[in-house]
């Protein structure tokens, strides 16, 4: 795909301490990045790896995390810790979408996430993904789903 001016940036912060976590990241990467979607550059990283330019310079952010302890990944907290205040003005209404890989609830997790990202103003496009329980290959399709939704409507511009 050629650059352009009106491209959009996609990004994608995802922990991923585990195979089953790489492959619902990879899957939200595969999806976003559908070859029929036009228009929209994706960036992924990790929490350890994300800043405030990234943030700054995104369009739209996936998030995605295991749930531990009854909440996100300590890796995205701190990512939330370094980003909050550096973001805070500028991204407003950024939209949003949110994949939680949670052992057995998640709830802990989606409540966390909901709290911070209200604090930034941010605004969520789509329903969490909350891949609970064992694993299902079916959380692969749901998180490659979210990632061609969040792709497509910035490529649509309907966010
Ligand atoms: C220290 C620790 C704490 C955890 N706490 C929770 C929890 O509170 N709720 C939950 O649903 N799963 C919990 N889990 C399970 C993880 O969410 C799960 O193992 C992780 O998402 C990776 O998924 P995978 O085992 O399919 O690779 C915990 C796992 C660890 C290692």
């Amino acid at each position: 795909m050629t650059p352009s001016s009106n491209e959009k940036n996609l990004l994608i912060v995802a922990h991923v301490p585990s195979n089953n976590t790489r492959a619902l990241r990879d899957a939200v990467v595969a999806g976003a990045g559908s070859p029929e979607i036009e228009g929209v550059k994706v960036v992924v990283c990790t929490p350890f790896e994300a800043g405030p330019e990234d943030v700054l310079a995104a369009d739209a952010i996936i998030l995605g995390t295991t749930e531990n302890l009854g909440y996100m990944s300590g890796a995205l907290k701190d990512f939330f810790d370094r980003i909050y205040y550096p973001c805070l003005e500028e991204k407003q209404g950024l939209p949003m979408a949110v994949y939680i890989r949670a052992g057995h609830d998640g709830t802990g997790t989606r409540r966390a996430i909901d709290t911070i990202t209200t604090g930034l103003k941010w605004k969520a496009v789509q329903e969490p993904v909350i891949c609970r329980g064992d694993w299902d290959p079916a959380f692969v399709e749901q998180c490659e789903k979210l990632g061609m939704a969040m792709a497509a409507g910035l490529e649509a511009g309907v966010f």
